[in-house]
């Protein structure tokens, strides 16, 4: 196995190799361990300072990156874009040069546009990952997702894994068939037409339609948010009849002769794509996800400043 990740930055998962995700999800085995120990602090990041840099909101994705990096050791600062000078105009790159004349070497960005992590990392010398840019990529939630199902099914490799709902408008689909596909999954989208990308077999996924058959196939099933907040025109004609043709409820589940181990990204929209005793069934695993995200963020955070002391 690579001791090294190939790249300096976590900008998507399009853009890493399959071994490098072998290397996180190993080194991520490790940190698991750690932060069930009592002591659950380890030394490697010390004397790293990191930023983390949020132009969009998130509770998941924020918190676990600063337990990640306090778990290591790392210096930490965090910047809200609602509490900053960018209300007053200030650029994407003024903001971050300011920050990194502080003396930072990596950061973690969140940004509602796509490509914001690419934008600072052609020009800035600090490491950057990627914490979701717009409708592009979430390259950490594939991560753990991917980690999470490996889990519960082993190696991945002609597993059956359908991505539910409204991929046209998520960073998470994108970014789990990147990586599903790549440690050799067979992946089904499902939702209802006008939320599926035309052109989204090009990836080499198929799509499904209808919900039932669709989680009769699979052996997970990764159910995803309606986006409202990235719809500029109405794609549904309500979220009531979305949630009738494709929320999973608990009279559907148990009608399937195989269950589908129940995985989602949060935050869920309990009684649209879910219902609540879908969610907090014995099938979910959703908890194990959020637990699953410190683990693969450390062994990121850790394997970039690896590389760089490494250099
Ligand atoms: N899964 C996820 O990205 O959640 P947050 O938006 O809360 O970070």
């Amino acid at each position: 196995m690579n001791q090294q990740l190939s790249t300096k930055h976590l900008l998507g998962i399009k853009y890493i190799t399959k071994e490098d995700i072998e290397l996180i999800f190993h080194t991520a085995d490790n940190f698991k361990e750690v932060i069930n120990r009592p002591i659950k602090k380890v030394p490697s990041l010390r004397d790293v300072t990191v930023a983390n840099l949020f132009f969009e909101n998130s509770t998941r994705t924020r918190i676990s990156f600063e337990l990640a990096e306090k778990r290591l050791s790392a210096d930490v600062v965090n910047f809200s874009a609602a509490a900053s000078s960018v209300k007053k105009g200030e650029t994407l790159l003024d903001t971050v040069n300011n920050i990194l004349s502080m003396k930072v070497d990596m950061v973690v960005m969140r940004h509602p546009a796509p490509g914001a992590p690419q934008f600072l990392a052609d020009r800035i010398d600090a490491n950057i990952i990627n914490a979701g840019d717009g409708t592009h990529e979430h390259p950490t939630q594939a991560l753990l997702d991917a980690y999470s199902m490996r889990e519960q099914l082993g190696n991945l490799k002609g597993k059956k894994i359908a991505i539910i709902g409204d991929i046209k408008h998520s960073r998470v689909a994108l970014s789990n068939i990147y990586c599903l596909k790549k440690l050799g999954a067979k992946v089904v989208v499902c939702g209802p037409p006008t939320l599926i990308q035309k052109h989204i077999s090009t990836l080499g996924v198929d799509v499904s339609y209808n919900l039932r058959e669709t989680l009769e196939w699979a052996d997970v099933a990764n159910v995803l948010r309606i986006q409202l907040e990235r719809q500029d025109i109405q794609y549904i004609p309500s979220l009531r009849e979305y949630s009738q043709y494709y929320g999973i409820n608990r009279a559907l589940l148990d009608s399937l002769k195989n269950v589908p181990v129940i995985m989602h990204p949060g935050p869920i929209n309990r009684g649209v794509e879910l219902s609540s005793d879908v969610a907090d069934s014995e099938h979910s695993i959703i908890l194990q996800q959020v637990e699953n995200g410190v683990a693969n963020r450390m062994a990121v955070l850790y394997l970039l400043a690896s590389r760089e002391k490494l250099k």
